[in-house]
């Protein structure tokens, strides 16, 4: 049986969080897409970690961890990962497995990515810079190298191959570049050395047979549902299907095999990097949103852009992942606030719509809220929904009659124990 777990806004909405706080039900957690530009926190045991290869089930001693198919690995970046957290538990190599057919992140595909996003200036997507773009299109180009590669003595002819295409290719940008080829494939070429304490294995294979064992999986997503390629604020996304169907496809299952979808979103929105945003706020409450929530990105330091709660959004991606159950994340965030608001709907070229349109540039879409009475209590100690503020039921009430789904989780603050299970109430 597989759960899905993925995100439904413009990324960073806690699925990390949310993963780690579920993994015990779990003997199997399995990433299924994205890269490093992902940064997943979790935080328990008054220690924060941020993950951004590794599944979020690897602090739980009985839970296997799979880096799937759809999953591009830069294994520096991977190796700096586990280099941080082995001092925490040795026992981390063991828990862990890639797949085979991943695709691997060379030294070049991130100076791809700067060299594309310097010519871009103004219009720049606002990438992480890891990578991703230019790996996901050698993937789709037939060009890539992957994981399985590296058990082949040619890898290296390969990689050189790719290297120097890419070398290339940077040569055609108009844009500055200042880098040391030699010594950037140096410390790649020490952490694919270092990879190699890893298992890799056929990880479709693997699944199939825990799947006939009736173990229970549960595929993390990264980044969110509006950041996919083909649904998400094209060209402001992504280069994977960040939902549901990136499963399947990111790790070899069966859509029959999908049991729960669980849509994790903020209490608000918040969006890191360039792209429509119709909800966002230029304000005082802007402030105060990015402000409480501590809102700059886990991956790249970057602040991040807040708003208001975007139900026409949550409803599109709801509708386009299947989602059975959602997480409510960040609620202590609204805490103090007089008034809060949520769009219910856009204004689109004169139109009142509920649906999300081609573009959502506002110049097309602006949004239309519902306004509601905020509460003053802090909220992070409550253990229990019964202790929720009158105000925060209502929040929570609306939102779930809207988006005819029910919220299972509610989140108040960040650590594993700040988790309100509404199970007895919804
Ligand atoms: P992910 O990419 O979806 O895993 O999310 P990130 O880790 O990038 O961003 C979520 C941030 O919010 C992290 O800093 C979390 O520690 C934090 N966080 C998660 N849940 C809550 C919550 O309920 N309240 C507060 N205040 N912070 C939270
Ligand atoms: P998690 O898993 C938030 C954004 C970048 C940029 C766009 C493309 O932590 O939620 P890329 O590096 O993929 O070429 O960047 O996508 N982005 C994210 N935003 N959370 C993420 O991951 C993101 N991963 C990528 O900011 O706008
Ligand atoms: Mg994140």
């Amino acid at each position: 049986m597989i759960d899905l777990l993925l995100g439904l806004q413009w990324g960073d909405e806690g699925k990390g969080k949310i993963v780690d706080v579920l993994t015990s039900k779990y003997d199997i957690v399995a990433r299924f897409q994205g890269g490093p530009n992902a940064g997943h926190t979790l935080e328990f045991d008054q220690k924060k970690h941020v993950l951004h290869t590794i599944p979020s089930g690897i602090f739980h001693e009985n839970s296997m961890n799979i880096v799937g198919n759809g999953v591009v690995i830069d294994p520096v970046i991977f190796k700096a990962e586990l280099d941080k957290l082995i001092p925490h538990d040795n026992s981390i190599i063991s828990k862990l497995k890639i797949s085979r057919k991943a695709h691997l992140i060379l030294p070049t595909h991130a100076l791809l990515d700067k060299a594309s996003e310097l010519q871009k200036g103004k219009s720049k997507i606002g990438s992480t810079l890891k990578g991703i773009g230019p790996t996901y299109m050698d993937k789709t180009g037939r060009n890539g190298l992957r994981v399985g590669d590296l058990e082949f003595d040619t890898w290296k002819d390969k990689f050189n191959a790719l290297s120097q295409k890419h070398l290339e290719l940077i040569g055609n940008y108009q844009v500055e570049l200042d880098f040391d080829i030699e010594k950037l494939n140096a410390t790649f070429f020490e952490a694919v050395e270092f990879m190699r304490r890893i298992e890799f294995i056929d990880s479709e294979n693997y699944l199939h047979k825990a799947i006939n064992d009736n173990k229970k999986i549960l595929a993390e997503g990264a980044q969110g549902s509006l950041l996919d390629i083909d649904f998400g604020t094209y060209p402001f996304v992504t280069s994977s299907n960040t939902t549901a169907a990136g499963a399947c496809t990111g790790l070899g299952i069966a859509p029959n095999q999908i049991k729960n979808v669980i849509g994790i979103f903020k209490a608000y929105t918040t969006r890191v990097g360039s792209g429509p945003f119709p909800t966002e706020l230029f304000d005082k409450d802007g402030e105060t949103l990015a402000r409480v929530g501590n809102e700059f990105g886990a991956t790249t330091g970057r602040p991040r852009r807040c708003g208001w709660l975007d139900l026409v959004a949550l409803k599109y991606a709801i509708r386009i992942n299947g989602v059975t159950e959602l997480n409510m994340m960040k609620a202590d965030v609204l805490s103090g606030f007089d008034k809060l608001k949520v769009c219910t709907h856009y204004n689109y070229k004169g139109e009142s719509i509920e649906h999300l349109p081609f573009d959502i540039n506002e110049k097309y879409v602006q949004p239309i809220y519902k306004e509601f009475k905020g509460w003053s209590q802090d909220i992070t100690a409550i253990s229990d929904p019964s202790e929720f503020p009158e105000e925060l039921n209502e929040y929570i009430a609306f939102i779930e009659q809207e988006l005819k789904t029910p919220i299972k989780i509610v989140s108040v603050g960040p650590d594993r124990t700040q988790t309100i299970f509404r199970d007895a109430i919804g």
